[in-house]
């Protein structure tokens, strides 16, 4: 193991040491933060596990809070009362109250002849456009509120409607307020679909994948930089960006575990990291996707569309598309039979429609998944296909 301060670091969702790409979409939030009329103020993101919708949504957050808002961030549970609570201050507030000792009953303690009594208040989530209102129309230091919400697939819809309605309300009577929220792929139309929710269908939706390939080449080359012992080769950014398809996790591990694996040399020598090393990191790259990423996703699918994907994977062809024709034929069914199928792997970004005719993963890494004999031993697609 080479001792470096690596400067990769792929935590799932943890804080990137370093974040790269998505200037898009910085751009986007930045515009809005200043400029009241903008339709961005609430925007979902949306994208499959690992594409950075939580390193997204702290960066966006860090954005707004130099920009002067006030920033909160909630996770999925609870989310409209930890709104309120962090607006609040605390948790709860405790007052005191004095009172005549001739008053006492249960639960007080007595002083020098008066009676003092301990009052716990705590804010549940209804509080929460009152609260939200109050704070907007009050601020002095901040120039808005700016709310992120991690999650929303796994929030309960009274507490989405709860949010919602705080949200349009403050935004109705003009307040300074942003709503950013992130979730896997399909979470808008969910939540889109609840009935105190259905301004969200208005609400833009950035769908997260890979970087741009320019963003994936310059964030490489840009780490690799920051290592004072390496000497990175154009070979290895190349090797390093291909395999990654700048999906910002893979990004991370393949640039870790190059860096990592490397015979890195004291100073002042100087490694040249070459092709080599990044395909001998591969293989621990792809482990961890493979058990973090691809193994989740696919576990939340019906064996129908485990089949599909595990049949276009023998159907791929050297540009990575597969026929939906041969899919078909694989699985001894007719194209009819599995257009329900292929549109809710469509809905579900894990496969893409390609050229005519032809469908492509949407994830790295998925055509070595579903020919890897450790995920799959003994892999039967026209016989999985039966069971449906
Ligand atoms: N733009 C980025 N720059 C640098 N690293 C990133 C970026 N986006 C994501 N990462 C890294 O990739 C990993 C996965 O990111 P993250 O946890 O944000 O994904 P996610 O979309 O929230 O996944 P999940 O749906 O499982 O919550 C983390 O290690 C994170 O630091
Ligand atoms: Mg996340």
């Amino acid at each position: 193991m080479a001792t470096i301060n690596n400067p990769f670091n792929p935590s799932f969702g943890g804080r990137p040491q370093y974040f790269f790409g998505r200037k898009q979409e910085l751009s986007i939030v930045s515009d809005a933060l200043g400029n009241h009329n903008s339709p961005y103020r609430t925007l979902f993101f949306t994208g499959n596990r690992g594409c950075g919708k939580t390193a997204l949504l702290e960066r966006l957050s860090g954005l707004a809070g130099n920009a002067k808002w006030l920033t909160i961030d909630v996770h999925s549970a609870n989310a409209s009362q930890s709104i309120v609570r962090k607006l609040i201050g605390a948790n709860s507030i405790t007052t005191e109250r004095t009172a005549e000792s001739s008053l006492g009953f249960a639960g007080a303690s007595f002083k020098a002849g008066s009676l003092r009594t301990s009052e716990t208040v705590s804010y549940d989530a209804l509080d929460l456009s009152d609260t939200l209102l109050e704070t907007c129309s009050s601020l002095k230091r901040h120039e808005g509120i700016f709310i992120t919400v991690d999650e929303i697939q796994k929030i309960p819809e009274a507490d989405m409607e709860n949010l919602c309605a705080a949200v349009q309300m403050s935004m109705r009577k003009g307040m300074p307020i942003a709503l950013m929220l992130a979730g896997l792929p399909e979470s808008k139309e969910l939540v889109s679909s609840y009935r105190g929710c259905t301004f969200m269908r208005r609400v833009t939706d950035i769908r997260l994948d890979s970087l741009l390939v320019t963003e994936t080449y310059e964030a490489f080359q840009h780490l690799m930089g920051l290592v004072s012992n390496v000497d990175v080769s154009e070979g290895a950014i190349d090797e390093m960006a291909r395999y990654s398809q700048g999906y910002p996790y893979l990004m991370q591990l393949i640039g870790y575990y190059t860096l990592e694996e490397a015979p890195l040399p004291a100073l002042p020598q100087v490694h040249k990291v070459g092709k080599n090393d990044v395909r001998f990191a591969k293989a621990y790259a792809y482990e961890q996707f493979r058990t973090n990423v691809l193994e989740p996703v696919v576990n939340e699918l019906s064996s129908g569309q485990r089949a599909y994907l595990r049949s276009m994977a023998i159907a791929l062809d050297d540009d990575g598309q597969a026929r939906t024709g041969d899919v078909a034929q694989i699985m001894g069914k007719n194209q009819r039979q599995l257009s329900v199928v292929r549109d809710r792997l469509i809905k579900k970004r894990v496969i893409v429609p390609g050229d005519r005719g032809c469908v492509r993963y949407n994830l790295p890494r998925m055509h070595q998944y579903f020919t890897d004999p450790v995920a799959f031993p003994a892999f039967d697609a026209a016989d999985t296909w039966k069971h449906v």
